[in-house]
C-alpha cells in the first residue's frame, strides 16, 4: 500500500473517495431518528460510518431501499422499518450512477431503482453522495436501467430503440421486486424530465433510473481537494 500510494503521490482511490463523501452525510443526519437509506458500494460506507462514529444509538430505525441494505443495517444494529409504517421521512442518504450539474441523476447501476425512487419521494431531504467520477455534463454515459415486468421486457427494449437507445437486458438478473432490468446504452440524454415522463409512460416500466422529476437536493462530490457540496 505503502508503496502505491507513495507513486500516485496523495491521490485518493475511488474507495477512499466514497468514504469521503459517505463521512460528508453524517452532517446531514443530526437529530434524524428515522433514516432513508439507499443502496450501493458508496453507501456500504456511509453504513459502515453509522457504525464506526458510534450512530448506530442515536438511531431510532431506518427505511432501507434493498434487501442487501436491509441485512447490513442489521449487522450494525440498526432496525429497519417499513416505509408504510414509518412515514415520510426527514433525510435520504443515497448514491448514484451520474450525477448532472441540476443534481438529476441516473440511478440503478445496483438494481435498487425503484425503491429508491419510492424513498427518495417520500423525504423531504435526499443527500447524494457520490466520488467525482459520477459528475457529467449530460445524463446518458452510464447505461440507463429501466426495471420492468417480465412480460413487457422485449416491447420496452423496442421502444427504447425508437427513442435513441441500445437496450441489453440484464441477463439472469431479477430485482427484490421480481422484475427484471434493461440497461440502455448509448443515451444522451438532453432532456432528462421529457425522457423520464416518456418511458414512465409505456406500459409494463415500473420505473427508469432517471431521477430529474424527484432530483437531489443536495449532491456531496469527494475530490482530491476536499468534499464539495452542489
Ligand atoms: C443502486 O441501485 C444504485 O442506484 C446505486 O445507488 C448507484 O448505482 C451507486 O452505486 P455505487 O455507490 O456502488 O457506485
Amino acid at each position: 500500500m505503502y508503496c502505491l500510494n507513495h507513486l500516485r503521490g496523495s491521490e485518493m482511490t475511488q474507495d477512499e473517495s466514497k468514504r469521503k463523501a459517505a463521512e460528508g452525510a453524517l452532517e446531514y443526519i443530526k437529530d434524524v431518528s428515522i433514516l432513508g437509506v439507499g443502496t450501493g458500494s458508496t453507501v456500504n460506507h456511509f453504513i459502515d460510518c453509522l457504525a464506526d462514529f458510534n450512530l448506530t444509538q442515536d438511531i431510532q430505525g431506518a427505511v432501507s431501499s434493498s434487501i442487501a441494505t436491509t441485512e447490513r443495517l442489521k449487522k450494525i444494529g440498526v432496525p429497519v422499518m417499513e416505509l408504510a409504517e414509518s412515514g415520510n421521512l426527514d433525510v435520504y442518504v443515497d448514491g448514484a450512477d451520474e450525477v448532472n450539474p441540476l443534481k438529476q441523476l441516473i440511478k440503478g447501476g445496483g438494481g435498487a431503482l425503484t425503491r429508491e425512487k419510492i424513498i427518495a419521494g417520500a423525504s423531504a431531504k435526499f443527500v447524494c453522495i457520490v466520488d467525482q467520477s459520477k459528475t457529467v455534463d449530460v445524463l446518458g454515459k452510464f447505461p440507463l436501467p429501466i426495471e420492468v415486468i417480465p412480460m413487457a421486457r422485449s416491447y420496452i427494449a423496442r421502444e427504447m430503440v425508437k427513442l435513441g437507445g441500445q437496450p441489453i437486458w440484464r441477463e439472469n438478473y431479477i430485482t427484490d421486486n421480481g422484475c427484471e432490468i434493461i440497461d440502455v446504452h448509448n443515451m444522451e440524454i438532453m432532456e432528462p424530465l421529457a425522457l423520464e415522463k416518456a418511458v414512465n409512460n409505456l406500459a409494463g416500466v415500473v420505473s427508469v433510473g432517471i431521477f430529474g422529476l424527484r432530483p437531489a437536493d443536495v449532491v456531496l462530490v469527494a475530490k482530491e481537494t476536499g468534499v464539495e457540496t452542489l
